[in-house]
């Protein structure tokens, strides 16, 4: 098989580009080691920047998000029992985002694709990725038993943070920078609407809660729990009690509890793989770099590369010029140190770390204070919140 640019992962990242490309006349080929189902079901976080959304409305794939996407004009913050609103588009000139589930961009995405894109092989697992320092590097991979190549001019690797393209680098070019966390989430799905109509980030000295939400009949809650812990330790009284403690309020604020149909604990991590382009090979998303889910950025990532790769092919398409590929890791980089920088910062303003000092408790509250009492902090937080742009 051969294509011009071979895209491993069928995830946001992948099915954005592929979506791109095709509207910009680009052949494209996309390998997915999992099946439909798979990729449809699997939960992730669901907040979108007004920069994703623009690009998922002009890639011909905002239908569905428009009408059922829910538009968020702030967050609220949650710290000894008080509740602070940081009001997005006071803060940043008109700015918000969208509630609107990875599953569905994924379900959408992937629908178009198969309707009227190239190429979308589900099950397809790319082994290795080679070549990729010479003109016509190879994706080898799996389909129903039988081994495989994908030849191609390019390769995107949108293969997650678990996927093999990053291997391709040799190690004396690569650099890893990261950070551990030595706590995860405790994620639920539950049957019940939202008990606040936006998104709630809780300080607790029990740890960090989150309420967040699919739709308006399903809520999505968090709590932090320690590094390690699996899903099934959670009863569902004990998860709704400690949801309870931590999002509690002075002013008899209530949780609505309902049926939880889904359980499961997500770790959380800091990631970089820099650069994110070996010759020909260009990594995207979560293959190249993690954030913490704290600031809700993973996603936006993912898209933002995709976008400025799209960009640089087509660019190279219509003048021949190299120029943006050569300056693709260097755009997606600056971005993905602000969603770096703005992760770690929500992380450590909200979460108890085991062992921590009275005096990093006092600090946390400092912080916390000074953001719900100066303009300039809170609109900081706006601004990375609802997004940085896309070049
Ligand atoms: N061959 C083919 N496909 C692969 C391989 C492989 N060897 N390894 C992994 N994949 C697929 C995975 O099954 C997955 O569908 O690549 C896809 C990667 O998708 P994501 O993990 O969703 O990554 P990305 O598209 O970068 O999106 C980042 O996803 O993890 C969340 O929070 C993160 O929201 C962020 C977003
Ligand atoms: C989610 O709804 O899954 C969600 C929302 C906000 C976050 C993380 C996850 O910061």
């Amino acid at each position: 098989m051969r294509t011009c640019v071979g895209i491993i992962g069928a995830g946001p990242a992948g099915l954005v580009l592929a979506r791109l490309l095709h509207r910009a006349g680009i052949e494209a080929v996309v390998l997915e080691a999992r099946d439909r189902t798979y990729v449809e079901q699997r939960q992730r976080a669901g907040v979108l920047e007004q920069g994703t959304v623009d690009v998922l409305r002009a890639a011909g794939a905002g239908a569905r998000m428009d009408r059922e996407g829910l538009r968020h004009d702030g967050i609220e913050l949650r710290f000894e029992r008080r509740r602070h609103r940081v009001d997005f588009p006071g803060l940043t000139g008109g700015r918000s985002v969208t509630v609107y589930a990875q599953t569905e961009v994924c379900k959408d995405l992937i629908a178009l694709q198969l309707a009227g894109g190239g190429p979308l092989l589900f099950e397809a697992e790319a082994l290795a990725v080679e070549g990729v320092d010479t003109p016509s590097p190879r994706i080898r991979f799996r389909n129903q038993g039988r081994e495989d190549v994908l030849e191609c001019d390019y390769v995107a690797g949108c293969d997650g943070f678990w996927g093999v393209s990053r291997s391709a680098v040799p190690a004396g070019v690569g650099r890893v920078f990261e950070r551990a966390y030595p706590f995860g989430w405790l994620g639920i799905l539950a049957d019940v609407p939202p008990s606040h109509d936006e998104l709630v980030y809780a300080r607790h000295e029990r740890g960090f809660a989150l309420l967040s939400m699919r739709t308006p009949a399903v809520s999505r809650l968090y709590l932090q729990v320690p590094d390690g812990t699996k899903a099934q330790e959670w009863g569902e009284e004990e998860i709704w009690r400690e949801l309870e403690l931590r999002l509690e309020t002075a002013d008899g604020w209530r949780l609505r509890r309902g049926p939880v149909t889904q359980k499961s604990v997500t770790p959380m991590r800091s990631y970089v793989h820099e650069p994110m382009r070996y010759g020909r090979l260009f990594l995207a998303g979560d293959a190249a770099h993690i954030v913490p889910p704290t600031g809700a950025k993973g996603l936006n990532l993912a898209v933002g590369d995709a976008v400025v790769l799209a960009r640089a092919l087509a660019h190279e398409k219509e003048t021949g010029s190299a120029e943006l590929l050569d300056t693709y890791s260097a755009t997606c980089l600056r971005r993905v140190w602000q969603a770096e920088r703005f992760s770690y910062d929500m992380t450590t303003l909200l979460h108890r770390a085991p062992g921590a000092t009275a005096f990093e408790d006092r600090l946390q509250l400092a912080r916390l204070d000074r953001l719900t009492s100066s303009r300039a902090a809170e609109t900081d937080l706006a601004e990375a919140y609802t997004g940085f742009p896309l070049s």
